[in-house]
């Protein structure tokens, strides 16, 4: 167990190292050239063979020259030089991602943090050389976006009448079963109105951060059944009209058998898509248990007019309708692993979460090589390795957790082709961490809870195999935080 105070425990290492620089991620190749530059001029150039999102940074005597192909790499560079230490030492970086996909997943159903929040957020993800920032805006416990022409969605999806209480872990049962658990405090209403959303898609986009935003379907839908309880299965079951209050998986889903409950996600999918202009949606799909489907009529109706024999097949169906729908938008739709296991496009990106072994919610795992062999391409986020939600395995940490461990060093050792055969790596879009919400009740605590497991991610996607290993890194993160602590600036610019 390391001590909670994570910076004093590398600090010595920092010292025997202090030839190490403070980047993080690591550059793909630095070497340095021996004394300082005396000037902070910056020229940039194109050089139009450069990979992109790539650079090469230069700092001679009179200061630094940047190429790159494109306008990130020029960023990226640029928050390499608000990295260093001034004055700057003269050095030669040649840098590029090991992978496209370097994303943050925040959840803002189970806790809502806000505009400013989500912005610092960003800016810090920008600053690491993340690239995707994965908004989770709808879930059981929340509807957190005004959609148009349907007004209730706030109304109702966005604030419920209780949470869980600090210490208790509500997840199964009836809402009377756990009433001791539920502090009986309205919660809400929080969501994004469109002018929110304008504003947080262009801060991101200066920073070459990508909005993948996630409206969760079939299942994960409690908060907007509230708002609609006519788009439910069986209406009557969400007559409180209030979100799900404690945690856990909802099994009043989406009525799919309903035409207009179908119509009511398209209308949502198509307001995305007018708001957000980034190439992909993701549309959920995980943890979706099939009990309502099952017995509700006009499901079952649904299943035989369209030769649909299981509820799987009813689950492939949805994957398929909303990824075509999105693909007539221009956008690729995302899904969590459980929607890739039937018979579903091979341009759905498969977001893996599941280790191996891990049964989720009783949902067929399809294996990732697997999913790669059938065309589909894929984000790598397996629990034991970016839940951020999980435990730190510090001592003495006041902070509150889902019940599993991951640590600093195991974030460390994340690899997205991990057990893929060579041949398909081409088709690993990438990876990122993912934060679940339920027992984070604040930015500070987010903040904690993100850093620096998600620098030790960045470094994992930025750099990629050629990272130089775990007590580097901390040396490094180390002279960073030492650095941001006496004024140095390494955030996003
Ligand atoms: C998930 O953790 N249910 C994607
Ligand atoms: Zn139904």
């Amino acid at each position: 167990m390391k001590s909670l105070s994570w910076i004093a425990a590398v600090a010595a290492v920092a010292t025997a190292q202090a030839a190490v620089l403070p980047l993080v991620p690591a550059p793909q190749k630095i070497s340095l050239t021996g004394g300082h530059a005396v000037s902070t001029n910056v020229i940039f150039r194109t050089e139009a063979y450069l990979p992109h999102e790539g650079y090469r940074l230069t700092i001679e005597n009179d200061g630094a020259t940047v190429a790159s192909s494109d306008d990130a790499g020029a960023f990226y560079a640029r928050q390499t030089l608000a990295q260093l230490p001034q004055p700057w030492p003269r050095l030669k970086i040649e840098d590029s991602p090991a992978y496209r996909w370097r994303g943050l997943h925040l959840d803002e159903s189970r806790h809502f943090f806000g505009k400013d929040a989500v912005k610092a957020l960003i800016a810090r993800i920008a600053a690491h050389k993340l690239n995707v920032f994965h908004w989770h805006l709808t879930d059981d416990q929340g509807w957190r976006i005004d959609v148009p022409g349907y007004p209730e969605l706030v109304k109702y999806g966005a604030v419920r009448s209780a949470s869980p209480r600090r210490g208790t872990h509500p997840s199964r049962g009836s809402v009377a079963e756990n009433a001791e658990a539920l502090d009986g405090e309205r919660y809400g209403p929080y969501w994004y109105s469109e002018a929110d959303i304008r504003e947080i898609v262009a801060y991101a986009a200066e920073r070459h951060v990508t909005i993948v935003p996630e409206i969760e379907l079939p299942g994960h839908v409690y908060a907007a059944l509230a708002a609609y309880p006519r788009f439910a299965c069986f209406p009557e079951n969400l007559s409180a009209r209030d979100p799900r209050t404690i945690w856990g998986i909802e099994k009043d889903v989406l009525c799919i058998g309903n035409g207009e409950a179908v119509a009511f996600m398209e209308d949502v999918l198509d307001y995305v898509c007018r708001v957000f202009p980034g190439g992909f949606v993701h549309i959920g799909g995980d943890e979706c248990p099939a009990d309502r489907w099952e017995v509700c009529g006009k499901c079952r109706a649904f299943r035989e007019a369209n030769g649909l024999s299981t509820a799987a097949d009813q689950q492939a169906w949805v994957t398929r309708h909303f990824a075509e729908f999105l693909a007539e938008r221009g956008r690729r739709a995302v899904g969590w692993d459980e929607c890739l296991a039937g018979d579903v496009p091979e341009s759905v990106v498969g977001m893996c979460w599941r280790d191996p072994g891990c049964a989720g919610a009783g949902q067929a795992i399809l294996p990732p090589a697997e999913a790669l062999r059938r065309g589909h391409e894929l984000v790598m986020s397996p629990n034991s390795y970016c839940y951020l939600d999980y435990g730190q395995g510090l001592e003495n940490d006041p902070l509150q957790y889902a019940r599993r461990t991951l640590t600093l060093e195991r974030a460390y050792g994340f690899d997205p082709c991990a057990g893929i055969p060579a041949e398909l790596h081409g088709r690993v879009l990438g990876g990122q961490g993912d934060n679940w919400t339920e027992y984070t009740w604040n930015a500070e605590e987010l903040d904690q809870k993100i850093w620096p497991r998600a620098a030790a991610l960045a470094e994992c996607l930025w750099t990629g195999p050629a990272r130089p290993g775990f007590s580097d890194f901390t040396a490094r993160l180390a002279l960073l935080r030492g650095m941001q602590s006496a004024g140095g600036n390494s955030g996003a610019r």
